[in-house]
């Protein structure tokens, strides 16, 4: 386990003295509830000096412990909470009355039009309401650019962190962390809900295409991600940095497979029951969130919906993440020395037993500090939970020197980012956005994050001047290449955005290309055969194999997808056989979230066989390996099963017999 005593202690030190002395403060100021005049809105003077909070030149620390000092019980429990950018969309001005400490976008909630400067003017609307609360605290806005800023039209889209793990290059993965805090920040958001170092277990999780891999020291080998999101420590106020956010601790990704939800519209899987003993969650679930903390300074982490049950048969007594106290207090806040802030999952904190103010005091004990708390169409939103975790504190349920603890995390959060001294959007970088160089750096990734399964007879690299067929749903749809959370939160099969498909880096590469989706059209004599087949989108539960389907996704026009199974489509099948059948030679392109299953019967007809994950807007970077521009280096993150029976199936399991092992990946040279 790696410690660095050094900033650990110091930044722990900070928030107990900032706790210390707001103790002593409160005693100090109006009672509880009360707001105590100040000199002016904003909080800017006293007596015509700017108030210590105010003062730049102070060490964070005793900032928050001024600010702290300064602020009512109504105030500090706003600044626990978060609304989601629809609640107050038509009314910024309750940004300003709820006294709220944070918003975010969720996956699809953006603006109209959906463009860089109209983000920028959305976030810094919102930013403006909330300086205009007494002591004008910032708010921190939240969004998942989990794979580059996918909720914002023009971003660079990166590929999914199933991809980045096959890429096996920490160097790369903290440039694509790097270029995307700067397309995220300079849009307006300061803090990303990324990166997922979920380690995923059994593929099918609708989530496995969020995790870099099933083997946790793979796992860690990406948190370069955080250096690339965050900068290095105190860098976090330059405009290219954003604060990262480890997730879900812990254990999301090691929930038990139940049959018995399957095809009921429940999920079968994601948000389960880690049914395992305490050793294997230590390895295998809390592993990551060690370096996490301690070498890449994570500012944030985010608890699992998830539950772990330590008994043997896994039928005792589940115990969700949001309510474990010690895990989240004990081993992340004590034992790892996390001093940075945890934020709830969405409603999350409605999952545990009991009824709304139960469920409030129990995740605030546990040790929560951030609370995402969106209506959402729900009769419950940020109102609801301010005023109720103000009267859990005035009926000394909850302890006030928990509020501070965790409004001083949230404040330091605030001071770090530069937002008292800087809180509108810097947008020297617009134009940065989508760059032709942010492009390139995801092409390369996409190209690294290529696994050459299979290649008979050197059937790759192909020969550009061979004419080329290409075939099969996956082709030319940049929708289904970029996955969930992009535009939209479950992404969409009819979803556009700029960028590149792998039929368009295709045809960039060989000038004769004959294309035909269903392989109905005749193949030219002689012509090498490319079929890329795959999944459509999906996100969280709705991927899960036996998930519910999602139907009403705008681009869907109400057609409801098909219901996830890790089995190729029957028209996928059928191409690849029409193709395999006539064509000189017959590569086959997965393009999918997580394995899925080749039988012995179809595999025997391919010569070629890549894994292109899910590469996100630079289709071209599957070209460019297909054709020998770059060479295949990628390897497997996760095992490639031969059925779906096998799963879950990972690395070091007894009676290993996967079709693909973890780490498996044939080179080529470029
Ligand atoms: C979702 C996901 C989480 C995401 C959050 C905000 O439910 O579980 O990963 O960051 O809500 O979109």
């Amino acid at each position: 386990m790696h410690h660095h005593p050094s900033r650990t202690r110091r930044r722990s030190a900070a928030v107990l003295v900032a706790a210390g002395a707001a103790l002593l403060s409160a005693a100090l100021v109006a009672p509880a509830g009360h707001a105590t005049p100040a000199g002016g809105s904003g909080g800017h003077e006293h007596h015509g000096h700017a108030l210590p909070y105010r003062d730049a030149t102070l060490p964070t620390a005793t900032r928050v412990a001024d600010l702290l000092g300064r602020m009512t019980l109504q105030e500090k429990v706003g600044q626990m909470t978060q609304a989601e950018r629809g609640d107050v969309a038509a009314d910024p001005s309750l940004v300003t009355t709820w006294g709220l400490g944070s918003l975010l976008s969720g996956g699809g909630s953006v603006p109209d039009p959906n463009t860089p400067a109209a983000w920028a003017d959305m976030v810094d609307t919102f930013q403006r309401a909330a300086l205009q609360t007494r002591l004008g605290i910032p708010i921190l806005y939240g969004v998942d650019s989990v794979h580059g800023h996918g909720n914002l039209l023009s971003a660079t889209v990166f590929p999914h962190n199933i991809g980045l793990g096959a890429t096996r290059d920490p160097r790369l993965v903290r440039k694509v962390g790097a270029i995307t805090a700067e397309e995220t920040r300079a849009s307006g958001p300061q803090w990303t809900f990324a990166p997922c170092v979920c380690v995923a277990r059994d593929d099918r999780w609708g989530r496995t295409y969020e995790s870099f891999g099933e083997d946790p020291n793979l796992v860690e080998s990406m948190e370069t991600i955080i250096d690339g999101l965050q900068g290095k420590p105190g860098q976090l106020d330059q405009s290219r940095h954003v604060l990262a956010t480890a997730k879900h601790f812990a254990g999301d990704g090691l929930t038990s497979y139940d049959a018995t939800k399957a095809g009921t519209g429940a999920y079968p899987i994601d948000q389960g029951v880690d049914q395992v003993d305490r050793a294997t969650f230590d390895r295998l679930a809390l592993a990551p969130y060690w370096p996490a903390v301690q070498q890449h300074h994570v500012g944030s982490v985010m608890p699992s919906f998830s539950s772990v049950d330590w008994t043997e048969d896994g039928l005792g007594n589940p115990i969700k993440m949001h309510a474990n106290r010690e895990l989240i207090t004990g081993v992340l806040k004590g034992a790892m020395g996390f001093d940075g802030l945890v934020v709830s999952d969405w409603q999350a904190i409605r999952q545990l037993p009991g009824d709304y103010r139960t469920q409030v005091a129990t995740s605030v004990d546990a040790g929560v500090d951030l609370f995402m708390e969106p209506y959402s169409g729900s009769s419950v939103g940020a109102p609801d939970f301010i005023a109720t975790l103000v009267g859990l504190v005035q009926d000394h349920t909850v302890p006030m020197n928990r509020i501070d603890d965790a409004v001083s995390r949230i404040l330091t959060a605030k001071f770090e980012l530069g937002l008292f001294e800087h809180p509108f959007t810097d947008r020297s970088h617009l134009d940065d956005i989508g760059s032709p160089e942010h492009r390139a750096v995801a092409r390369r990734a996409v190209q690294e994050s290529q696994v050459l399964l299979k290649n008979d007879s050197g059937t790759l690299p192909l020969d550009a001047d061979h004419p080329v067929y290409v075939a099969g749903s996956n082709a030319d749809n940049i929708g289904n290449q970029a996955g969930g959370w992009t535009l939209t939160w479950q992404g969409g099969s009819t979803n556009v955005i700029p960028g590149q498909t792998i039929l368009d880096g295709i045809r960039h590469a060989d000038a004769q290309v004959t294309y035909s989706e269903d392989a109905g059209a005749p193949v030219p004599a002689g012509a090498d055969g490319i079929v890329v087949v795959g999944e459509t989108p999906y996100a969280e539960g709705f991927g899960d194999v036996g998930g519910p389907q999602w139907a009403y996704d705008p681009g869907d026009h109400g057609v409801p997808r098909p219901a996830k199974t890790m089995e190729l489509s029957d028209a996928d099948k059928a191409a690849v056989a029409k193709v395999c059948a006539e064509a000189a030679s017959c590569t086959v392109v997965v393009v999918s979230g997580r394995p899925v299953v080749i039988d012995p019967s179809l595999l025997g007809q391919i010569d070629a066989l890549v894994a292109a994950w899910l590469p996100g807007s630079e289709g071209e970077g599957v070209a460019d390996v297909v054709f020998g521009t770059a060479g295949f280096t990628g390897r497997l993150p996760v095992t490639w099963p031969r059925s779906v029976s096998q799963e879950p199936i990972n690395v070091g399991d007894a009676d290993y017999d996967p079709l693909y092992p973890f780490g498996w990946g044939l080179r080529t040279e470029g």
